[in-house]
């Protein structure tokens, strides 16, 4: 049965692992979005507690006709699941339906289920095809595409996983329709990086468009995903495995992550703090000589429009440093760092301690 519903396509282009990002509203629940998937006898949709009630029976609908048996999994919602125990479960569940190695997993949820999923499809039976249903923001713009997948450990975040690309990408636009308001800025956050680091003529347009994606207006976010997801394909074709190039998708990211353990995890979410860590990167940047004072101040206000924090939680620059320190880009203890070296294109380097304090005492509340 051909698809349907009216829907963009962008491919990852990775050889013989190639495969399409369908965008478009209602494609869960179109059986023709599943047309081009290995056959098999079995499906396993996992989800959680939240997203389940609202989209699990519309997708086990749409996979009925292809799949002798479609099982759905619940896990609990929360990044504090996003662990081993909880990532048992999904096995317990295929041992326990007898599920072969031609079984797909369906990741629908965010970016914790994604993450969960893809590394379960990854080690089941040494690998399962999967499919990725991302429904919130962030995860159609950047958790489901690329292929990373992993679960945390107590002493660090996304610890253990694998490189592992799904068959398919599904970015239903209609599930965005009942995401928490905070949910979408987060995701707006990863909207808003690939400008500075690769398209300012991208940047342009979300400044036009940042009040209507806000608003939910479909046809905003349907180009602010497909051009993302343009270029996440782009970065992530020429250096899947993060020896150089993809690293620049970390913009933000080694101050927002340390803002994120900082507070504890769960208190700001990892796009509030990749908004804040990319006003804190973007002066470091003005002060490595990359962007201008304007530049910088223009990238703040659009952060503040996403509805994102612009200042930094007071947890004294030691601490930041202490935290940035155990990043998983640090080489030898030196951070590194995802600067703007011209406006429209990153580079990792260091900088010196005394710069990123000026940066921090600059960038953070007074405590
Ligand atoms: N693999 C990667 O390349 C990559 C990249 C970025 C982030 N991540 C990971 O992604 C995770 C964050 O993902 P996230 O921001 O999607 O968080 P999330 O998965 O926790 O989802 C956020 C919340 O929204 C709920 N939700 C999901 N879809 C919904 C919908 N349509 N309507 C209503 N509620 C909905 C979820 O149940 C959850 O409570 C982190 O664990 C992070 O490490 C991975
Ligand atoms: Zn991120």
């Amino acid at each position: 049965m051909p698809l349907s519903a009216p829907h963009e396509s962008v491919e990852i282009q990775l050889g013989d692992r190639s495969y399409p990002i369908l965008i478009g509203s209602g494609l869960l629940g179109d059986p023709g979005s599943f047309a081009a998937l290995p056959a098999a006898t079995t499906a396993l949709i996992v989800t959680n507690t939240t997203v389940a009630p609202l989209y699990a029976q519309t997708l086990r609908a749409a996979l009925a006709n292809r799949f002798r048996a479609v099982h759905v999994l619940e896990l609990p919602d929360g990044e504090a699941y996003k662990e081993w125990q909880t990532l048992n479960l999904v096995f317990d569940a295929l041992l326990g339906h007898g599920c072969d190695r031609k079984t797909v997993l369906f990741a629908l949820g965010g970016g914790v289920v994604g993450d969960m999923t893809g590394f379960a499809a990854a080690s089941y039976m040494r690998g399962v095809p999967f499919v990725q249903v991302p429904t919130t923001l962030l995860a159609q713009v950047d958790s489901s595409v690329g292929g990373k997948t992993a679960i945390n450990h107590p002493l660090g975040k996304n610890m253990i996983g694998a490189f592992y690309q799904p068959r398919l990408v599904l970015c239903d636009l209609s599930t965005l329709a009942t995401l928490p308001p905070r949910e979408l800025s987060a995701g707006l956050a990863e909207v808003i990086k690939y400008g500075p680091i690769h398209d300012m003529a991208f940047l342009d347009w979300i400044e036009a468009n940042i009040d209507a994606m806000v608003a939910r207006d479909p046809a905003a976010l349907a180009h602010a995903v497909k051009r993302s997801c343009e270029i996440k394909a782009e970065v992530v074709g020429q250096d899947e495995r993060e020896t150089g190039l993809r690293a620049i998708l970390n913009f933000g990211h080694t101050f927002g992550h340390a803002i994120e353990s900082g507070l504890g995890y769960g208190e700001w979410l990892h796009g509030e703090a990749v908004g804040c860590g990319m006003v804190m990167a973007a002066q470091l940047s003005q002060r490595l000589g990359g962007v201008d004072e304007a530049f910088v101040q223009r990238l703040t206000a659009l952060i503040r429009r996403a509805g994102l924090p612009v200042v930094g939680p007071a947890l004294g620059a030691e601490r930041y440093l202490e935290l940035m320190r155990v990043d998983k880009k640090s080489e030898a203890g030196e951070i590194r760092f995802v600067v703007i070296d011209k406006p429209g294109s990153a580079v990792m380097r260091g900088a010196p301690d005394a710069m990123v304090r000026e940066v921090l005492a600059q960038c953070c509340a007074k405590s």
